[in-house]
């Protein structure tokens, strides 16, 4: 590797969305057979979704994953046989093992690149991106894609009209890649393990069985005071890290999960809400990727350009956060 090329810069994006479409109707129409109660007036005054995405039963997230790697690498104009690195973030894996990134490697003919998954929740497409720009800074890989993809439905009760209405499928993706100038231009992450109870999936598979409780739980209250407080911290953080200010900033690309956090966050920060990518009203919260899924969009209808100052910002279980101030 030339030792010019001392900077990690996203070179193309993508994203996938499974095809069933569910609006907040169809949802408080299924849970009424239920003799649950929730409206679409409900979910869109204290979140804002209008609307998600489900995968069918059965549908994996790696098919997800594969699709937003596979339009991550068309946009770069990148054949899968150049990247060496793969690195996707996920809560809801295919298997125990071995890792999705694996069966994304298989599905993209790529043979020989380092593969492995990281475990974030919603922070792992924040944490994932960072370690892949440390593997590039470090002269260990050239050409990264770096995927955040989910099939939350998979792990949500359905009778629990506290949680199940907050999330969809989908995956996101971005090739990353080697560059005398830099995109990434700061990076910071955090977790703190004490906070594991307010947002949990706490099951496994062992000794041949579920054990624990294989559903999302979340204390959706104490989330949404964390999320603002540590969001917030980070933004001014990793902008300070840069030498820049909030006043610089094209775009803010927080973690979709609660357009009040998102308003929160903007009104906090002094960012006006029109520099806010907002797509949790489309998608719901898509778990690790809505980051990237959110990015992808933005670029594509035109409102991400080439040159932009970018912030992009994970929040989630663990409890996890961070932050990646990118030049596109
Ligand atoms: O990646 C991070 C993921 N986590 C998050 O983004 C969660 C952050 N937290 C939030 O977004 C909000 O706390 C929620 C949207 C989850 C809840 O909003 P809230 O304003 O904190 O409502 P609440 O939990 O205090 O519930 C208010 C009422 C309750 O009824 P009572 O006790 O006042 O009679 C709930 O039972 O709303 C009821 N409720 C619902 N009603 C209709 C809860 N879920 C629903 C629902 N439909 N789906």
């Amino acid at each position: 590797m030339s030792s010019s090329m001392s900077f990690a810069r996203i070179v193309g994006t993508g994203s996938a969305l499974p095809p069933k479409l569910v609006t907040n109707d169809d949802l408080a129409a299924d849970m009424a057979t239920r003799q649950i109660e929730t409206s679409d007036q409900w979910i869109v005054e204290r979140t804002g979704i209008r609307q998600r995405y489900i995968a069918e039963r059965g549908f994996k997230t790696s098919t997800l994953a594969t699709q937003a790697a596979q339009r991550a690498l068309a946009d770069a104009g990148v054949d899968a046989s150049e990247v060496d690195l793969i690195i996707l973030a996920t809560s809801t894996p295919d298997f125990v093992f071995p890792s999705t990134a694996c069966l994304v490697q298989a599905n993209l003919g790529n043979k020989g690149a380092a593969a492995f998954d990281v475990q974030a929740v919603c922070s792992g497409f924040v944490y994932a991106l960072t370690t892949a720009e440390c593997f590039i800074r470090a002269g260990k890989a050239r050409c990264a894609l770096v995927i955040g993809a989910e099939v939350f439905s998979s792990i949500l009760d359905w009778n629990d009209r506290g949680t199940c209405v907050l999330f969809g499928d989908g995956a996101g993706a971005v090739v990353l890649k080697g560059s005398d100038t830099p995109g990434i231009l700061a990076s910071e992450l955090h977790a703190d393990g004490s906070q594991t109870h307010i947002l949990a999936a706490a099951g496994n598979v062992a000794y041949g069985q579920v054990t624990g409780d294989p559903f999302l739980r979340m204390d959706g209250q104490a989330v949404f005071k964390q999320a603002v407080t540590v969001l917030d911290r980070s933004a001014r953080s990793v902008v300070a890290q840069a030498g820049l200010t909030l006043a610089d900033l094209d775009w803010m690309i927080p973690h979709q999960a609660n357009l009040r956090i998102l308003t929160f966050l903007a009104r906090k920060l002094d960012v006006p809400l029109e520099k806010v990518v907002i797509t949790v009203d489309q998608h719901a919260n898509t778990s690790a990727a809505s980051v990237p899924l959110a990015l992808d969009v933005a670029r594509r209808d035109g409102r991400v350009q080439a040159g932009q100052l970018v912030l992009l910002q994970g929040v989630g279980g663990g409890f996890t956060w961070g932050s990646v101030l990118v030049r596109m």
